[in-house]
């Protein structure tokens, strides 16, 4: 089976091709155009957004198709982004989908974003399929989940307040650095001393056990908080330049800690030894590794950690149609009462303990 996909949840437009069955399958093409222009205003506009889209998606789709070196006559199935996202945004792509599905006869699904994310890695590498513990980390989301199998998503924790890529963005902003500021404070990090600045591990201490409720679970803001006083501390000092990469490295290891070492808890509730990063914060190689380092020591030689390639961690239509891929092959099809919508919980969550169905 050969698919389209389709993504417009945010600020990118993006279409692929997809072709294969089960877990075999390859990516034929990916087309991502970056909306820029949101960087002028430090945050996703979300009316200059669905213009933006309106005005991609066309020349998009054409050029993944061209790029897959196919027509749509080799296509069988559109998976489009249907949630959760900015509703404007979304409707591009659903009512896209919906339109050419329409005019040429073939199926349309609606995907949740998330779960593309979920599939992401598997498109560079297939090993990264269930069973595997998973730490989704973006500008919107913060999930640790247990996946025993696809479409079997146990939530396991999730961030009580900023998403671990909104914390970045906005330590980047404190800190006078370009939005999105995650990739710019990793940079800074690298030239930062481990240990000159520190903050406390949010939500991260010896006493938690499995069962309470702040075990699995993370929180940035107060992190955030602390980043900001130790910026003014620093201007009242007049030593911001010199401790600013001394900031973002303590920052950095601080929001990493905490993630790395729930991450390691989780697979060893569940006892696997496979972990899987996604989302566009899984771009940051001191994650990867911290994650990589604890699971060898802990989880044993035997585990390993698949991060996905930057342009299949960032927000893509790769994963969309690799997860459409999976749920058309099960039969699952949208009619044309395919909706956008802000929130909606993946398909197939269930939360911790309770049965799968
Ligand atoms: O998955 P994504 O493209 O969009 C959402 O669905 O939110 O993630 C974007 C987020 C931004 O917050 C960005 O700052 C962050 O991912 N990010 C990074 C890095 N690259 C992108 N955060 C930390 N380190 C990076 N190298
Ligand atoms: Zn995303």
């Amino acid at each position: 089976m050969r698919v389209l996909g389709i993504e417009s949840s945010c600020d990118e437009t993006s279409a692929a091709v997809v072709s294969g069955t089960g877990d075999d399958a390859t990516l034929e093409s990916l087309t991502i155009l970056s909306q820029d222009v949101h960087a002028i205003f430090g945050g996703v506009v979300p009316e200059i957004a669905s213009r933006a889209h309106l005005t991609a998606i066309t020349p998009v789709v054409r050029h993944a198709l061209e790029q897959a070196g196919c027509a749509w006559t080799d296509i069988d199935a559109i998976a489009v982004t249907h949630a959760p996202g900015l509703v404007g945004a979304l409707l591009v792509g659903v009512s896209f989908a919906k339109a050419v599905g329409a005019a040429r006869g073939l199926p349309v699904l609606g995907v949740h974003h998330l779960e593309g994310h979920l599939f992401a890695t598997s498109l560079d590498d297939r090993a990264a399929a269930p069973p595997f513990t998973a730490l989704l980390v973006s500008g919107g989301h913060t999930m640790l989940l247990d996946v025993p199998a696809w479409s079997e998503y146990r939530l396991l924790g999730a961030t009580r307040d900023d998403a671990a890529g909104e914390a970045f963005d906005k330590v980047a902003k404190l800190l006078g650095l370009p939005y999105p500021g995650g990739r710019h404070i990793e940079a800074l990090a690298r030239d930062g001393a481990a240990g000159k600045v520190r903050f406390a591990r949010p939500m991260l201490h010896g006493g938690q056990r499995a069962g309470d409720a702040d075990y699995y679970d993370v929180s940035f803001s107060g992190l955030k908080t602390a980043v900001l006083h130790a910026v003014r501390d620093a201007e009242a000092r007049g030593t911001r330049d010199a401790d600013a990469a001394h900031i973002a490295r303590g920052f950095q290891d601080a929001l990493i800690e905490t993630l790395a070492a729930k991450t390691i808890r989780a697979a060893e509730a569940f006892g696997r030894t496979r972990i899987v990063l996604g989302g566009g914060v899984a771009c940051n190689r001191a994650l990867y590794e911290e994650i990589a380092r604890r699971a060898a020591a802990v989880l044993g030689a035997g585990s390993a950690v698949h991060a996905p390639s930057p342009r299949l961690a960032t927000d893509n239509a790769a994963m969309i149609a690799r997860a459409g891929l999976f749920r058309l092959e099960r039969g699952e099809r949208s009619g044309y009462d395919l909706n956008a919508y802000a929130a909606l919980p993946i398909p197939g969550l269930v939360a911790p303990g309770a049965a799968h169905p």
